[in-house]
């Protein structure tokens, strides 16, 4: 279901490493897990495609892909896009050098799916690089407080989709809904996939005591 499409104007008005902290660490970061190119690399749940220039500048050719059509509206201005399923890709295996994807843990379905479709479609020497929300610090249950502390509630580990929560507020989490994984889950769908695990990094704002944000990086051997 394209939760985004009624929303992704909102979204690109607000989203995006030259508009947003958050996303500019990301968009650091995220390029350093991936590494440079050159060769096809895919953005996995692209939405609006903020991270593509950055890609591009590190040699990528990249394709986005997302189930959004609202969303790539605004994304086609940025890269070239195609409307797909993550958990289900247009494409045959070992087809492309790398897979990102960035915040989608939180919204997809099935997050084992999305990152063993990732390694099906990588050849062998391939590389995945993802990035979202500190499954232990943000989330449903992470009441975070304006002094920079937050305060665990009840609830890590509910993967259902919830639009309210001590951590959600009113914001677009309460429109699209939100789905808590845990850190096991997040690094168990890279080992499930048989992804060989090869970088995980955690950022956090400045001045704030706790991370907001897991990477992850992982390349394909041969099976
Ligand atoms: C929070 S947004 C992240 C967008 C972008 N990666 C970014 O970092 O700004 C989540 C995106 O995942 C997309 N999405 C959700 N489920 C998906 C699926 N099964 N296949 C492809 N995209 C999906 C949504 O449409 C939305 O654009």
């Amino acid at each position: 279901v394209a939760r985004y499409d009624a929303h992704a104007q909102w979204y690109e008005s607000v989203s995006g490493p030259e508009r947003n902290e958050l996303s500019h660490r990301l968009d650091i970061a995220l390029a350093e897990l991936v590494g440079t190119g050159p060769g096809w690399c895919l953005d996995v749940g692209c939405g609006t495609g903020v991270h593509a220039p950055t890609l591009r500048r590190a040699g990528w050719r990249v394709l986005g892909l997302d189930i959004s059509m609202g969303q790539l509206r605004f994304a086609r201005e940025r890269l070239p896009v195609a409307l797909a399923d993550a958990a289900r890709l247009p494409l045959p295996a070992g087809a492309v050098d790398a897979v990102v994807a960035t915040h989608i843990h939180t919204d997809v379905e099935s997050f084992d799916a999305v990152v063993a479709e990732a390694a099906r479609v990588l050849r062998t020497g391939g590389r995945f690089a993802y990035m979202g929300v500190h499954p232990c610090f943000v989330g449903p249950f992470a009441e975070r407080a304006s002094n920079g502390t937050t305060v665990l509630h009840s609830g890590y580990g509910n993967d259902e989709l919830v639009f309210s929560g001590p951590g959600i507020g009113d914001g677009i989490r309460s429109k699209v809904g939100v789905r808590h994984r845990t850190l096991q889950a997040v690094l168990g769908a890279v080992l499930n996939a048989g992804l060989e695990l090869t970088g995980v990094r955690e950022s956090q704002p400045p001045g704030r005591p706790l991370p907001d944000l897991l990477g992850v990086s992982a390349v394909s051997r041969a099976s």
